[in-house]
């Protein structure tokens, strides 16, 4: 007992005063993360925001980009330090971050650390993140984000193992001071749990008979994922799966399933060469791209038609309880909820604001528009789960899918959708554009913009239904009548400057109208937002960098 007290370190360190998690975790530079001390505060931060996880399992993995082996290194000999009886690490350091929520649901875990910065290029000139996942595997409530943050303003010292690293490539156990740690295959739970939710028979039979698919894994997490299911569960054919190997870098792309970073898919989707099915994940594997031949599925889409079609998945077959989407995502998931006379729910941006709902049983399905779509299955957005219910409703229905799509609009009308992404401006701009719009927001209802009018303003606050804790300035919002809205908001993610998203989005009922180019079908929306917000004024900039 003696001897492993011995080996435990506390290491006396300063604060550093920018450790406030944003939508998803703590992300900045590399090189940030890199400097001495830095990792193991923010680590020791999440701890001392904990009670009573001593002699529980801790989940570790990440997403495979570079600093992750160190990283996990000092995460399994902080976790022993600190007191975990059992350390569960993904082989290689690999979890991605659906599979890490399963793992620590399966496991019963305690909670869970996930190294990731999910989209964002990885590198030592790019970026690295880490967040903690609480006992029902999703991401912990602000309350939990506030206090690591809190905790990381005061810190004086950590405590660590001195200890060899662990063999992190090798199944097996091992023990780290008092700590025992378990390397797991990293798709072993994930995988058997999707063969409990979607119908691998009938999806097998479909590429048996000469469906094809084009999954882009950018490098990133779901290569090892993609493959054992795709290829060798479900006889996807060989080569299938396309940039399948994890890389520190990804390859020097930008793993981000988005029309710009995965161009080549949408490209070869409205090519005759086009296979039934393209599609892509990111860095951390919880989002997804769904691209037919000839269609591109908004991500907005995309989880309405789940929502609607989920009944043909064996594991959602009783239907489902209820759907919540992000604030900003498009009001089409609204139209399937109104028709199933199920629950809709409208939640600040970020994953974590669901785990209640999914918890209280209130939801089964959740999305954003941000190509983040999941279920109850994990408490995280899951992007190959996102592919297998697009796989399992494609062999049910036996159409394509344009054809479902198209359905979709005829039957619930379209919600032309964009967002329009202006990167990394000056952050006093967009600070005094925020300004001076919260302050225009009472004087704008009734306001006529061309045929547009505005029927309600306001800034986006949240009261959730299970816990009643509420969540203020979550995003600007201009309702205009017949279902047109525009939405300002500032990323929570970025590591440089300030990145000012819009979004735009008008309701269209009239399948003879469901034909237009989407930026066309918004033109008047998109020189609303500027006219009100005064984009070019606040930025600097004429245009978008990124339009998704
Ligand atoms: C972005 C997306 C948001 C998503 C988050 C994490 O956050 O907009 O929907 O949950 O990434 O993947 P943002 O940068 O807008 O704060
Ligand atoms: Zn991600």
């Amino acid at each position: 007992m003696s001897l492993l007290l011995a080996e435990i370190h506390t290491v006396a360190t300063k604060p550093f005063l920018d450790q406030r998690p944003g939508t998803s975790g703590l992300r900045k530079k590399t090189k940030i993360f890199q400097q001495p001390h830095y990792l193991a505060n923010f680590v020791q931060s999440i701890f001392a925001s904990l009670e009573g996880f001593e002699g529980k399992t801790l989940v570790v993995g990440g997403d495979g980009r570079f600093f992750n082996r160190e990283a996990i290194q000092i995460v399994i000999r902080m976790a022993a330090a600190n007191g975990f009886d059992e350390i569960l690490v993904g082989r290689g350091g690999i979890l991605s971050t659906p599979a890490a929520s399963a793992v620590i649901r399966a496991e019963k875990a305690f909670g869970g650390i996930v190294l990731s910065a999910s989209h964002n290029p990885g590198g030592p000139d790019a970026d690295f993140g880490i967040k903690y996942n609480i006992s029902n595997g999703g991401p912990a409530p602000e309350k939990i984000t506030e206090a690591i943050f809190a905790h990381s303003t005061t810190i004086e010292s950590y405590k660590i193992i001195e200890a060899p690293d662990v063999d992190l490539d090798t199944l097996g156990e091992t023990r780290v001071g008092g700590a025992k740690v378990r390397i797991i295959d990293p798709v072993a739970i994930y995988q058997a749990l999707m063969e409990s939710l979607f119908d691998f028979p009938a999806i097998a039979r479909m590429f048996k008979h000469g469906f094809r698919l084009k999954f882009d894994a950018m490098s990133a997490v779901t290569g090892p994922y993609a493959k054992a299911i795709f290829e060798e569960a479900l006889g996807a054919a060989k080569g299938s799966v396309m940039n399948g190997e994890p890389l520190p870098d990804f390859g020097h792309h930008h793993p981000d399933p988005n029309l710009v970073h995965a161009r080549h898919l949408y490209d070869l989707a409205m090519s005759d060469a086009s296979p039934d099915l393209c599609a892509a994940s990111d860095g951390d594997g919880d989002r997804n791209l769904i691209i037919g031949r000839g269609q591109f599925v908004t991500p907005s889409d995309s989880l309405a038609i789940i929502a609607a079609n989920a009944h043909l998945a064996p594991g959602y077959k009783n239907g489902i309880a209820g759907i919540a989407r992000s604030m900003p995502t498009s009001l089409a998931a609204d139209r399937v909820a109104e028709k199933l006379k199920i629950g809709m729910y409208e939640t600040p941006t970020g994953w974590k604001f669901f785990g209640n709902l999914l918890d209280a049983g209130k939801v089964t399905i959740c999305g954003e528009e941000s190509a983040g779509a999941g279920s109850n299955h994990v408490r995280e957005k899951d992007g190959l789960w996102a592919i297998l219910m697009w796989l399992n409703i494609l062999a049910a229905r036996q159409q394509s899918v344009r054809e479902i799509v198209r359905a979709h609009w005829a039957e619930f009308g379209r919600n032309y959708y964009s967002r329009h992404d202006y990167e990394e401006v000056a952050s006093e701009g967009a600070e005094a554009l925020f300004a001076d719009l919260r302050a225009k927001l009472p004087t704008l209802a009734g306001q006529t913009f061309g045929a547009l009018k505005v029927e309600a303003a306001d800034d986006f606050s949240y009261v959730d239904p299970v816990d009643g804790s509420v969540s203020k300035n979550q995003g600007l919002r201009i309702l205009f009548a017949g279902g047109s809205r525009i939405v300002y908001r500032l990323s929570g993610t970025g590591t440089a400057g300030a990145t000012l998203r819009v979004y735009i989005e008008r309701y269209e009922p009239d399948p003879a109208k469901h034909d237009l180019e989407t930026q066309d079908a918004l033109a008047d929306l998109i020189a609303c937002a500027e006219k009100i917000a005064e984009i070019r004024r606040h930025t600097g900039r004429d245009h978008p960098s990124v339009i998704t």
